[in-house]
């Protein structure tokens, strides 16, 4: 069983503040994965940036879409990813669990707008019984420079390339919302929420649930949209919150 976790920027940082973790929820997010993994399950967590990396690249200029070819403030950028991701993994490690850092500027690309994101090294960090940890980070591009890509994006590709079984989306909301306030249970067709998530741009894909539901249906396996206080149930049944189910 292998479950591909993302844990949203906006819930293990302090959004308004830069460069702060929210250490409640780092604590709490950890606690929950720490009591749901048997030694049985594979688990690879994803995490945002929310007041790290996107207030470098805000600094910078540096979004999905604009590049940028100065060495230094792609490093910032990363730095700052770099520090938050080692407050993940050393919060996993005082629970027990054996999680290893990969840095996607390090190994990911884009092609004709296509991600490469080597999976290799994943798997056989899994195969060894680790749980890899990675994140939003910026990436060389082959025109444009280097641009941000967002772990929502890094959640689908591993999902696939890895044949997860479970996929989950951490975040601020419980779900997502249709145009009464309502959790919607289940989507199986953007179309039918497009109205209800509001915009329906293919290029957003670093933020908003728009880009987020678009990008799940691509998936063969149920992708879940869920907040903090579902992440036990996500790991116990499967699903929680919105249930987004593309081609299965
Ligand atoms: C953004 O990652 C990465 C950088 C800004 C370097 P995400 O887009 O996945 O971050 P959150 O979850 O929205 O904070």
């Amino acid at each position: 069983m292998l479950t591909v976790l993302k844990l949203g920027g906006s819930i293990i940082t302090d959004k308004d503040l830069p460069e702060t973790v929210d250490s409640d929820a780092i604590e709490r997010s950890v606690d929950v994965i720490a009591g749901a993994l048997s030694s049985e399950e594979r688990l690879v967590v994803v995490h945002g940036a929310g007041s790290f990396g996107h207030h470098y690249a805000a600094k910078h200029g540096v979004s999905s879409s604009e590049g940028t070819y100065d060495a230094s403030a792609v490093t910032e950028i990363h730095r700052s990813m770099s520090d938050l991701s080692e407050r993940i993994v050393d919060a996993l490690h005082e629970r027990g669990i054996e999680a290893l850092p990969i840095r996607p500027l390090s190994v990911a690309s884009r092609t004709d707008g296509d991600l490469q994101f080597p999976s290799e090294q994943i798997a056989a960090m899994l195969a060894g019984g680790f749980v890899p940890v990675t994140h939003g980070d910026p990436i060389i591009h082959d025109s444009g420079g280097v641009k941000i890509l967002s772990g929502d994006e890094i959640v689908v590709s591993l999902a696939s390339q890895l044949n997860a079984d479970r996929v989950g989306l951490c975040s601020t909301v419980p779900g997502v919302f249709d145009e009464d306030g309502d959790i919607i249970e289940t989507i199986d067709n953007y179309d039918e929420v497009a109205g209800a998530l509001g915009e329906s741009e293919a290029t957003d894909v670093t933020g908003g649930m728009a880009g987020k539901v678009r990008q799940l249906l691509e998936l063969d396996v149920p992708a879940s949209v869920f907040d903090l206080d579902q992440l036990e149930t996500f790991l116990a049944d499967g699903t929680a919150g919105t249930v987004v189910r593309g081609s299965e």
